[in-house]
């Protein structure tokens, strides 16, 4: 359980922090929420009191005894400012002491994070870029707005990210600081395939595997957060695209591996995480089988899939980072590691992400443990926790290796 602060700015997107507070509170958070006279406006107060189960105020005069405008910002563990409106960032560059929210953060000494939300033209007006890479400069996470739909019909970059997005990287922050989401990846284009494929025996049966997909979104969200344009090729994912990124849905191994083969030339990170079925049925009935007729299976015939990762090796533009997933177990030949070596110059990937997978570690769970082997045998643990903050860890030794 964290103290948290959450700061609300006065935009329409607003409306979209009673959810945030909501997955905050539900994550075991004790929240306390800080909104600008202005965000008042568009949501009240008895909702941010209610889901918070604190007082809210906006003025450094209510709860004079108390010194809230010092306490709150003091004893927080995070302050997160969604929606941060132009004006919000703007008085938070400048040092200014004018309300409730802006005072916060003046005696916060926790890791500040800024979810930026504004028409398109205040975004990119130079006055808010000065202002966000002040805010950055001094140690604060600004992220990149997300591109999509604005309040009127217009769309472009600065549309609130979604609250489940936020929330999960405002765990990032939690649990591995500020540096987690440093902007290192701003200008690089990365893509990234997630899930498990299908391979279909008729129309309505398929060979399938247990992967999640939370592994490769978790990858997405965090490279978005860092600045990446990303492309996401999911297999078989139903959850929503994380905020910023563009998804390419992919059913089978082929059609995955077409969908990476076109996304990847000119990227500068490419990054396996789908689990590719080895093989596939050798035929694929067109009407469903049934059982009692003629054509009544009794085995299946496999043929053996290409391996996608060795064909993006082998198709590896200038400068780019070819990266791969293994989960493996120990056994009588050899060590997790040494398996994993193994692997890595069989597929000559620049990268391959270890997952131990011994002793019941399986599919699908929120948290994991990963060591990354480099194609020069420097091998990097990454500190265990939930899939965003191992990301960011796996994002730190690319981005390491980008450079
Ligand atoms: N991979 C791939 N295409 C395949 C199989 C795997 O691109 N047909 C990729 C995975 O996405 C992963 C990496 O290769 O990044 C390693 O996957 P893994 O299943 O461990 O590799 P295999 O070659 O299948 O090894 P094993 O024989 O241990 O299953």
């Amino acid at each position: 359980m964290s103290r948290i602060v959450l700061g609300v700015g006065g935009g329409v997107a607003a409306y979209k922090s009673a959810l945030l507070l909501r997955a905050l509170t539900e994550a075991g958070h004790d929240v306390r929420v800080v909104p600008t006279a202005s965000a008042l406006r568009f949501v009240g107060a008895a909702t941010f009191e209610a889901l918070s189960g604190h007082p809210v105020s906006t003025e450094v005069w209510d709860d004079v005894p108390e010194v809230a405008h010092v306490r709150i910002g003091q004893q927080a563990d995070l302050v997160l400012i969604s929606p941060a409106t132009a004006d919000l960032l703007a008085r938070a560059a400048a040092g200014r002491a004018d309300d409730l929210l802006t005072t916060t953060l003046l005696t916060a000494h926790c890791p500040v994070v800024f979810v930026p939300a504004m028409h398109t033209e205040m975004w990119l007006h130079p006055a808010t870029q000065e202002n966000v890479a002040t805010l950055r400069r001094r140690g604060s996470v600004v992220l990149p707005p997300a591109v999509g739909r604005l309040t009127g019909p217009d769309s472009g970059p600065g549309r609130l990210p979604e609250p489940a997005d936020v929330a999960a990287l405002a765990e990032v922050v939690l649990a591995a600081g500020p540096a987690a989401l440093t902007p290192d990846l701003t200008g690089r284009r990365v893509v990234i395939s997630a899930g498990g494929t299908r391979e279909p025996l008729d129309p309505v049966r398929f060979l399938g595997n247990r992967s999640s997909g939370r592994q490769g979104w978790a990858l997405a969200r965090v490279a978005a957060a860092r600045g990446a344009e990303v492309v996401l090729v999911a297999a078989n994912v139903e959850q929503p695209a994380p905020f910023g990124v563009r998804v390419v849905p992919a059913g089978t191994a082929e059609e995955l591996r077409t969908a990476m083969l076109a996304e990847s030339p000119g990227a500068d990170v490419v990054v396996m995480a789908a689990a590719v079925a080895d093989f596939r049925p050798s035929s694929v009935a067109g009407a469903k089988l049934k059982k009692g007729s003629a054509a009544e299976p009794t085995a299946v015939e496999l043929t053996r899939n290409p391996d996608v990762l060795v064909e993006l090796v082998a198709a590896r533009t200038a400068g780019q980072l070819v990266v791969g997933f293994a989960a493996e177990t120990g056994d009588a030949e050899g060590d997790v590691l040494a398996h994993a070596r193994a692997k890595l110059a069989r597929k000559g990937a620049d990268l391959l992400v270890v997952n131990d997978v011994s002793a019941g570690r399986v599919f699908g769970r929120s948290d994991t443990e990963v060591t990354v082997l480099a194609a020069d045998g420097t091998a990097t643990p990454v500190p265990p926790g939930p899939k965003d903050g191992v990301s960011a860890g796996i994002w730190d030794v690319v981005s390491t290796r980008l450079a």
